[in-house]
This record gives structure tokens, C-alpha cells and sequence, in this order.
């Protein structure tokens, strides 16, 4: 048997394997985890292969994804770089902010890497993953990942410089973020927490959902929204002097630094 062997059993690997299953991916899925907890809650969820051993579970593998933490990569690659290797291996690494240069090196030639950034949202199959691809990839094994990651949503290339600037743009937890705090300044000026949920929701789900189906500019979208000496017009103004669009760049260069220290591992 060979199959999709993920190592790390943890929250972006059951959401990618959440929605493989939805798509109707019908491919063994193996995972290997430390913790068997995880692998048999993953292996009830969703019918995966459950691996204890990693050295059986990279055997299994012609496609191995590494979805465990950026401080844990170094330490599991040492332990896969123990079984000597010999054969060809294509593996794409989730870990953010490691350069495919440092993935090279620690395995060596059998194995052609490839660096993915998806999010949970791929559970629902709505996904959006970034691909990046090392040297010596094959044509087919690019389509072979990249089938894989359009199955649960769409999937972008880009160069691996705009990696970091990718990762910390796409992550489902701004909507999260900004929800939260929408909803808590209207509960702070009187709504009850369940209508300033409802509200705050369809602020931002609708206004998103609307841009992604209209021909029209995001420019235009916002001039529609609010009319000139309105209310809307009024917040916006108040949002950005008091540091908005600043504070949510201050923000993205944050991840950014992390990023960089990930590198550094
Ligand atoms: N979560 C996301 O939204 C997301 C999105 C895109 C990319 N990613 C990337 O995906 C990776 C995983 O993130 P995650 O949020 O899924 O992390 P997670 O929930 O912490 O899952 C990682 C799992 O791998 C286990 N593990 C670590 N080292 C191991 C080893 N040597 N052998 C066996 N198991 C090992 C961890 O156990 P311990 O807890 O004991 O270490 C944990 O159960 C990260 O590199 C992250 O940058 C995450």
C-alpha cells in the first residue's frame, strides 16, 4: 500500500483530512502522531490509517505531509534522516515559516519538497492553500499535490519569497479576530450579545460574499456603503484616525518576525 502519510496528527491535519473525506478523497491516509489519543479520535472521525511507528509510517508514504509544529521539525526530521533514506520521496511541508533550504538539507536528495499553507477552513472544502515548489519536483508530482490541495479549495502558486507574506495575510483567524472584536464594541454601545453576533457576522460574511460575486472594485463597494456624511462614513473615518490600517499592519509584521524566527530553527 502506499498513501498520503501525515506526520502530526494535530488541528490543520484533521481539518485537511476532514475535507479529503468530504471531497470523496478515496486514497489511504495514514498519520502518525506522539500522542495515540489524537490517532484514534482521527482514526474514528474519519477513517484514517492510524501509525504509531514513524519509520512504518514514512515507509507507507509516497506522498508525506509534515504538519507538525514549526520547533518540532527539526527533531522529526532528524528521526526520519536515522532511517537512511533511499528511495524517492516527495514531501510538503506545512510548517510555517521554514525554508525549503532547510527542509533540503535535513533529509538530502531522495526527498523533493514542496511547502503548502492551507487553513482549517479546507475542512469545509472552501478552503485556500498557497503551494510552493523545491527544485527537482516533477510535473507530476506538482499535479499530484496540487489535485490534492484543490480538493479541499483553491489553490494558489507562489514564489517561496512571498511565502511569509502569505501566511500571515491568509489566516481564517482574522475573520475570527475581527468578528470578535466588532462584536465587542457592539455589545459595548448596548446590544445584547446575540443580536451583535448576528449583526457583526453579517457585517462581514455578506459584505465579503457580495464583493466576491459583484464586477465591482473594492473602491466602489466601500463608496457605496457609505454615503458621504453618514453614519458609516463617520466610523470609518474614527476607525482609521485612530490607527486602523496601521495596527493591521503592525499586526501582519508581527507574524511576519515570527516567521523569520521559525526560519531560524
Ligand atoms: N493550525 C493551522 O491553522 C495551520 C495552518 C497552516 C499551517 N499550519 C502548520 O501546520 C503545522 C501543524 O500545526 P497544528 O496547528 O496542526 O499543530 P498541532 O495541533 O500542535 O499538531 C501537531 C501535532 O504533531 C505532534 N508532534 C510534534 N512532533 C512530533 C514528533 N516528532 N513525532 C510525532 N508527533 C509529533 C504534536 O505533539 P505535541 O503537541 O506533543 O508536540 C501534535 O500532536 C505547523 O507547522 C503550522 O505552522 C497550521
Amino acid at each position: 500500500m502506499k498513501a498520503t502519510v501525515f506526520l502530526g496528527g494535530g488541528r490543520i491535519t484533521s481539518a485537511l483530512v476532514a475535507g479529503l473525506r468530504l471531497a470523496g478523497h478515496e486514497r489511504p491516509i495514514v498519520v502518525h502522531d506522539r500522542h495515540s489519543k489524537k490517532l484514534q479520535k482521527l482514526r474514528r472521525q474519519h477513517r484514517v490509517i492510524v501509525e504509531e511507528d514513524l519509520r512504518r509510517a514514512v515507509e507507507l508514504a509516497d506522498l508525506l505531509i509534515v504538519a507538525v509544529r514549526p520547533d518540532s521539525v527539526r527533531e522529526l526530521l532528524q528521526e526520519i534522516r536515522e532511517q537512511h533514506l533511499r528511495r524517492r520521496l516527495t514531501a510538503v511541508s506545512l510548517a510555517a515559516g521554514i525554508p525549503l533550504s532547510k527542509l533540503q538539507a535535513a533529509l538530502g536528495l531522495p526527498v523533493r519538497w514542496m511547502r503548502a499553507m492551507p487553513s482549517p477552513v479546507c475542512r469545509s472544502g472552501r478552503g485556500l492553500t498557497a503551494l510552493t515548489f523545491g527544485r527537482g519536483v516533477s510535473p507530476a508530482e506538482r499535479a499530484t499535490v496540487r489535485d490534492l490541495f484543490a480538493s479541499v479549495g483553491t489553490v494558489v502558486e507562489i514564489p517561496e519569497k512571498r511565502f511569509d507574506a502569505f501566511t500571515v495575510t491568509y489566516s481564517s483567524s482574522h475573520g475570527y479576530h475581527a468578528l470578535a472584536a466588532l462584536v465587542g464594541a457592539a455589545e459595548a454601545i448596548g446590544l445584547d450579545r446575540k443580536t451583535a453576533l448576528v449583526a457583526a457576522a453579517h457585517a462581514l460574511a455578506d459584505s465579503i460574499a457580495g464583493w466576491r460575486v459583484s464586477n465591482l472594485s473594492l473602491e466602489k463597494l466601500l463608496k457605496e456603503a457609505a454615503t458621504p456624511g453618514g453614519i458609516a462614513t463617520a466610523v470609518m473615518a474614527a476607525l482609521d484616525k485612530a490607527g486602523y490600517r496601521r495596527i493591521v499592519k503592525t499586526g501582519l509584521c508581527a507574524g511576519i518576525r515570527r516567521a523569520r524566527k521559525n526560519a531560524e530553527r
